[in-house]
């Protein structure tokens, strides 16, 4: 796990997680576990994470894949297998060792959730259909999802078993076919409207040229797997596409953690930031106005600033009397960051007021988000200049925001004489909006 992450971890942690429980309650997560971690350390945790999950009331469904079992069967049989990722055709003896590494991957899922105190069913909800002939390849015996009978799937997870569903799927006619586990998985979540699709696969989550992507919108994604599909490694390309994919179909999120790390599902799924890729809609982050109900959270996380003198204190009052002025960054329902846009006598003149980041995320691109958004919105609202203070983040406004410096002459006469009063010898900043 982050060291960070556990460093920051206190008692008063648990209210947050607290607050995170219904969140997802009854909603029902597809998680796809990437065959190669029944054989690594963090394999029981994981099967643990999900009874926390199932005993949170989250809705569990869970797929695996076999592109590891098929490779260490073939290397131990020394068979000459035609793929092995289930993006390629299989033949005979592939899909033969497949069906003999789906066996044996269930069979350690289910005993893990046996010990974990879980009851599942291994089920055949999916019916498959022949991929058939892809660019004059014949895919010969690879399948895709034809049909998948989510009422089965409800009836098991209604009655709190977890179905647990493998990539080896039968044709109407009962052919046994090998499909793609991360597209299967997709498919599971868009037909179930999961609330979250889930990859644990045996790496990091994804980067985009060597840099790593913890939150990435779905237009970002689309658009480098489009036009520079390269930038991503190609073991996390399958899993990256089919995110795109599902997420385009409505699923909210889909997650790419390292199923290695022990923790990291709970932590994705209960940390505000997160561990590993999260590729979302748009309508998952957001800056949007206050509200009245947002007073509280608002006074207590700015308050910390205070100590430091980096903020002005403003006490539930203030914002009381000038929560119209006020937009806050909010990720998945929870306020990040928040920003003011104080107005004046003269209409002309907005001042950029409370600009402030959580601490866990800081240096994340939200601050100048938020001002950016500030100064779009005061352009749009027809003002002339926006001016700011600050006393500690003279180089954010001045280097980073594109702001210049300037003397107390600028302020309105109002602001002025607050200044003056406050003895905070602040700096004051400005741009000019309609140049
Ligand atoms: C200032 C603040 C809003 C920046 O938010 P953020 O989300 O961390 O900022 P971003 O991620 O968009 O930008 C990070 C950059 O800002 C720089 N930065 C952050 N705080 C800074 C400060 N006090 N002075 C100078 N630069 C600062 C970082 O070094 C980083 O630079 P880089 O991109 O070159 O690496 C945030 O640090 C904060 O809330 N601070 C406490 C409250 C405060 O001081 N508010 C301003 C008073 S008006």
């Amino acid at each position: 796990m982050n060291p960070d992450l556990i460093q920051e971890l206190t008692p008063a942690d648990l209210r947050g997680i607290l607050r995170y429980v219904p969140q997802w309650r009854n909603h029902i997560f597809v998680i796809s576990m990437d065959g190669a971690l029944i054989r690594t350390p963090n394999f029981a945790n994981i099967l643990l994470d999900i009874a926390v999950l199932k005993n949170l009331q989250v809705k569990i469904v869970l797929v695996f894949g076999i592109g590891m079992e098929i490779r260490r069967i073939a290397d131990q049989a020394q068979l000459e297998i035609s793929d092995s990722s289930g993006e390629g055709p299989t033949d005979n003896i592939t899909l033969e060792a497949g069906i003999q590494a789906a066996g044996t991957i269930a069979h350690k899922i289910m005993q893990g959730l046996t010990q974990a105190g879980l009851q599942c069913v291994h089920c055949n909800a999916l019916r498959a259909t022949k991929v058939g002939i892809v660019k004059g390849i014949d895919q010969q015996l690879s399948g895709k999802t034809d049909r998948i009978d989510t009422q089965l799937i409800h009836q098991l997870i209604e009655n709190n078993v977890v179905p647990l569903v493998s990539p080896i799927a039968f044709s109407r006619l009962g052919e046994a076919l090998r499909l793609n586990a991360d597209a299967v998985s997709a498919d599971l979540a868009i037909a179930l409207k999961a609330s979250k699709l889930i990859y644990l696969s045996p790496f990091k989550g994804v980067s985009i040229h060597d840099e790593f992507a913890l939150n990435i919108t779905v237009e970002e994604i689309r658009s480098v797997l489009n036009t520079n599909p390269t930038a991503l490694l190609d073991i996390t390309r399958s899993k990256a596409r089919q995110s795109v994919r599902a997420v385009e179909a409505g699923v909210p999120r889909a997650h790419i953690i390292d199923g290695r790390d022990s923790d990291s599902l709970l932590t994705e799924i209960f940390h505000q930031v997160g561990i590993g890729t999260m590729v979302y809609g748009n309508d998952y982050m957001q800056i949007r106005k206050a509200h009245r109900s947002d007073i509280p959270i608002l006074f207590q996380i700015t308050r910390k600033a205070t100590f430091s003198n980096e903020l002005k204190l403003r006490t539930i009052e203030d914002f009381e009397k000038s929560i119209d002025h006020f937009y806050v960054y909010e990720i998945d329902g929870t306020i990040i960051g928040t920003i003011g846009l104080r107005p004046f006598n003269d209409p002309s003149v907005v001042e950029m007021e409370a600009v402030f980041v959580q601490s866990f995320y800081q240096g994340r691109g939200v601050g100048k988000k938020l001002v950016t958004f500030a100064i779009e919105e005061s352009r749009r609202q027809g003002k002339k200049r926006i001016i700011t203070l600050t006393t500690q983040t003279a180089d954010f406004f001045k280097e980073l925001c594109g702001f210049s410096e300037t003397d107390k002459s600028i302020l309105p006469q109002e602001r002025a004489d607050e200044l003056a009063l406050s003895k905070r010898n602040s700096k004051i900043f400005y741009i000019d909006l309609q140049e």
